[in-house]
């Protein structure tokens, strides 16, 4: 080895800069032109792998320039794409360009923000972030949090917390099998997958789900609640969460929230809003009824990957007191020297969640803040709000569509072919299977995305617009194609 080391990973300041305008062209091109495609080009997974090719580890390397081009070509040439304005699928957003730029220069940068001391202005930005993050839904901005991958882990960072909090002090050290009483938690029917990972993962299994019915507005029903909270402690149960939606998975319902905290202050428990998709909306001045009681929150999911437009992964969990993180996630090994300045104490993220190397989610939720601004946000989420409800206003007018549910920026909807008498099981069993026919018709066909709901036995198509570049002209769009599409599965599933 020579005193200058040439390593075969090292790209040189040229190369960086040739190839690096090359892919910012390709990139910029590509979002440019977005619309022209279509959402997806269908292929199948065949077809994806013979693109890709079998071939084994290199053993040599390749030049940058190569590997550039053909990794362009693959992925702007042959993915779904969920910035695309005619993609509504589940809950994936159109992602911010500034989000694109963040992501390269923290991957430059590389901050390891789990601690301050690797990652002093990473650190001081994730801090700020969180703050505007609680100030954007309106809750106390001395709420501290933690970015993290999404929803899933969002949740769980504050389902630990929430157990921390309320179970006996001895439980970390002992664990559950010898802490007394069966530690039980509460949540609508409505509520999304991660509870039950939740419940496998931190050890207290799935039965110590109690899943609330729903009312008629498919929000938990609180009376059921707090019966259930009633027999449980009779039974000498230990309830210690309830878990309130603030835009169910399915369908955005936003849960009674200050009656569940009404219930949780009465029983000393904590009370989780899961936001991930939903409370962006909070900041929409005409929501503030639906989303009274989140300023009563210990804990909140929210994730800026869905409505607030940024590039997967970032979600963010806040608490009222962070104490209670650090409570939860705090230790101190012998080989970290992360300890406090002289005059104030380091503010450590690895304290603050599962993760002790971290990367810089919060870089690209901070930028597109700054970039778009409060009331540029609102801008966007109300106008996502307003072209969901067009679609359902739309899905009504239609004598070939039945226009289901309709909450924030999620609209259900369905085909029913003119004159069809859709009142017995029979048929009942016939639309579902038409409009499910009909799912697996348009995902593949790249006109338009959109997922499914399934509202009382009935299988609906499912929009969600977190989707900055959607327009009026899209919507009109797809009622087209649907209707188009539906008559041609309709007349297949006749013949047949
Ligand atoms: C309400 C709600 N919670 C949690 C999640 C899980 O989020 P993620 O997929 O980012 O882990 C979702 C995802 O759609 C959601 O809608």
């Amino acid at each position: 080895m020579t005193d200058s080391r040439q390593s075969p990973i090292e790209i040189s300041k040229d190369d960086f800069k040739k190839t690096g305008y090359q892919l910012v062209d390709a990139i910029s091109n590509f979002i440019d032109s977005i619309h022209e495609k279509p959402v997806t080009t269908g292929e199948s997974p065949k077809q994806i792998q013979q693109l890709l090719g079998s071939a084994s580890l290199p053993e040599h390397g390749t030049t940058v320039a190569e590997i550039i081009a053909k990794s362009s070509d693959l992925l702007l040439e042959h993915s779904l794409l969920n910035g695309h304005p005619k993609f509504f699928g589940y809950i994936t957003s159109s992602p911010t360009p500034i989000g694109a730029l963040a992501d390269f220069l923290a991957a430059a940068v590389n901050p390891n923000v789990g601690a301050n001391i690797l990652s002093p202005m990473a650190t001081a930005i994730e801090k700020q972030t969180v703050k505007w993050l609680a100030e954007f839904i309106g809750v106390s901005p001395a709420s501290g949090g933690i970015l993290v991958s999404g929803g899933n882990m969002a949740n769980f960072t504050a389902f630990l917390a929430a157990r921390t909090a309320k179970a006996p002090k001895s439980l970390k050290e002992d664990g559950l099998a010898n802490t007394a009483g069966e530690m039980v938690f509460y949540c609508s029917k409505a509520t999304h997958t991660w509870i039950e990972k939740a419940a496998v993962l931190f050890g207290h299994g799935t039965k110590a789900i109690r899943w609330i019915a729903t009312d008629a507005d498919n929000k938990m029903n609180t009376e059921i609640l707090l019966q259930t909270i009633n027999d449980d402690l009779k039974n000498g149960k230990k309830p210690f969460l309830v878990i309130g939606n603030a835009g169910d998975v399915s369908t955005g319902v936003v849960d009674n929230l200050s009656a569940i905290a009404t219930i949780c202050k009465a029983h000393d428990l904590w009370f989780h809003i899961d936001g991930a998709y939903g409370i962006p909306a909070a900041i929409i001045p005409g929501n503030k009824k639906l989303f009274e009681g989140i300023q009563e929150a210990d804990s909140i999911a929210l994730d800026p990957h869905k409505w607030l437009y940024a590039p997967l992964e970032a979600g963010c969990t806040l608490v009222k007191n962070p104490q209670h993180l650090i409570d939860t996630y705090s230790s101190h090994p012998a080989y970290y020297n992360f300890s406090s300045h002289e005059d104030e104490p380091s503010l450590n993220y690895y304290e603050f969640g599962f993760q002790n190397s971290r990367g810089f989610r919060a870089l690209k939720v901070w930028m597109a803040l700054q970039q778009a601004g409060k009331n540029g946000y609102i801008e966007m989420i109300g106008d996502d709000i307003a072209l969901a409800q067009l679609l359902f206003e739309e899905a009504k007018k239609h004598l070939e569509l039945e226009a289901v549910t309709q909450n924030l920026s999620i609209t259900t909807f369905r085909y029913v072919p003119s004159g069809y008498v859709h009142r017995e099981k029979e048929s009942q069993e016939y639309l579902n299977r038409l409009n499910e026919n009909l799912l697996n018709r348009l995902q593949e066909a790249g006109e338009v995305f959109l997922s499914n709901a399934v509202i009382a036995d009935n299988y609906c198509l499912r929009a969600c617009i977190v989707n900055f570049r959607t327009s009026e002209k899209d919507i009109h769009e797809v009622i087209e194609i649907v209707v188009r599409e539906g008559r041609k599965v309709h007349e297949t599933l006749q013949r047949k």
